[in-house]
């Protein structure tokens, strides 16, 4: 059994009493195995980031274009124990330095996400730590509290990755309301999927953008899928359709334009993409009412996303925040952070802690 602890932010450790206690800084490790990064960062008071470790496993996966899972876990046993140490000394730190950890409970694979958890578990038995559960998706929204810059609430969070696309009311820590999601493909699994259609491997947002670059964004017009007026959902599936279509026909040399490169194709789909995720991001602004976005996950690292999103929110008049790049795909920073604000609530989890495949934010 885990003693039972209480933390206090800012309280005094000198009083006598035999309780866990933070003074003035409160350190916490942050694990994200969710996926095929396995992740670990320490930091400080939910803000201030001592070190960042992320261990890909593109290597692992590229052949196959895609994750998979049973790989993914394997590769997250060998790699945890090094990631969590690279964190510490990277950090300057110690196991007895650290105050509590962290880690992501969901959504994402349940064999994964089982590798951090139960280091987690073991983690905190062994230095006799809180051990406190994370949403990948709040962690993802939080991530722009590691910056020096970041939002008052309310504002309105888009999240764009590899699983999900999802828009946020945030009106607080742990108070979100889901205005929209995708209702087939997330953005990034578009992004994978048209990569690997081009045979340009795995992950795909990265390629894509990088030869979008020498591409003409007006090539070729695919479909957007607005749905509904006032909708807020998105739908990628008929555009990975419309540019499969596009793709079958070019190869034969039907598309009815020669000069067509496949970097045309590419800048073409990468257009459509975001136009859709602006066009979304700027009516929900509207429909709450709130003058902040928060652009966060993997796909927030594609730069014509990141310039075009904050073209049209200047002319709107609109505050954005996009975390650094690095802390926008997969990092345990992002975890400590969502942990931190649990953990000062009075939340804490037990070694019943257990994975959650899907994991709706407002769930939490
Ligand atoms: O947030 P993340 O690291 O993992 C998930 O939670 O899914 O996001 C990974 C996704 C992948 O689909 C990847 O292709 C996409 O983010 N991505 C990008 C870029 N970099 C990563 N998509 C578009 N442009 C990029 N530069
Ligand atoms: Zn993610």
């Amino acid at each position: 059994m885990l003693v039972e602890k209480k933390v206090y932010k800012n309280a005094s450790a000198a009083d006598g009493r035999n309780e866990y206690r933070v003074t003035s800084n409160m350190i916490i490790l942050g694990i994200d195995t969710s996926c095929d990064d396995s992740c670990a960062a320490i930091v400080e008071d939910g803000e201030k980031l001592l070190s960042n470790v992320v261990n890909t496993q593109v290597i692992v996966h590229h052949r196959y274009g895609g994750v998979v899972p049973e790989l993914a876990s394997r590769e997250h046993i060998r790699n945890i124990v090094p990631v969590v140490r690279e964190s510490l000394r990277k950090a300057g730190l110690d196991n007895k330095d650290i105050d509590a950890i962290a880690v992501t409970v969901g959504p994402g694979l349940v064999g994964a996400l089982l590798v951090g958890i139960h280091f987690a578990k073991a983690y905190s038995y062994a230095n006799n730590i809180p051990l406190i559960g994370a949403n990948h998706l709040e962690g993802h929204i939080l991530s722009i509290f590691l910056e020096e810059s970041f939002p008052s609430f309310p504002f309105v969070a888009l999240t764009v990755s590899g699983g999900h696309t999802n828009i946020y009311h945030v009106r607080g820590f742990g108070d979100y309301t889901v205005l929209g999601q995708s209702l087939d493909d997330a953005a990034g699994e578009a992004f994978d999927k048209i990569a690997k259609l081009l045979d340009l491997g795995y992950p795909g947002g990265e390629v894509i953008e990088r030869l979008a670059a020498k591409g003409m964004p007006e090539a070729i017009y695919f479909p957007r899928a607005y749905l509904s007026k006032d909708s807020l959902d998105f739908s990628f599936s008929g555009l990975k359709t419309a540019v499969a279509l596009y793709v079958k026909k070019w190869r034969e040399n039907k598309a009815g334009d020669n000069r067509i490169k496949i970097a045309d194709i590419a800048a073409s789909f990468q257009a459509a993409v975001v136009d859709i995720l602006i066009d979304k991001v700027i009516s929900a602004t509207a429909q709450v009412g709130v003058k902040s976005v928060v652009l966060a996950g993997g796909v927030a690292r594609n730069n014509h996303l990141r310039g075009k999103l904050q073209k049209m929110m200047t002319k709107e008049g609109i505050d954005l925040y996009i975390p650094s790049p690095e802390l926008c795909t997969d990092n345990g920073a992002m975890i400590a952070v969502a942990g931190y604000h649990r953990i000062i609530k009075g939340d804490k989890d037990d070694l019943t802690l257990d994975a959650r495949s899907r994991f709706p934010l407002d769930q939490i």
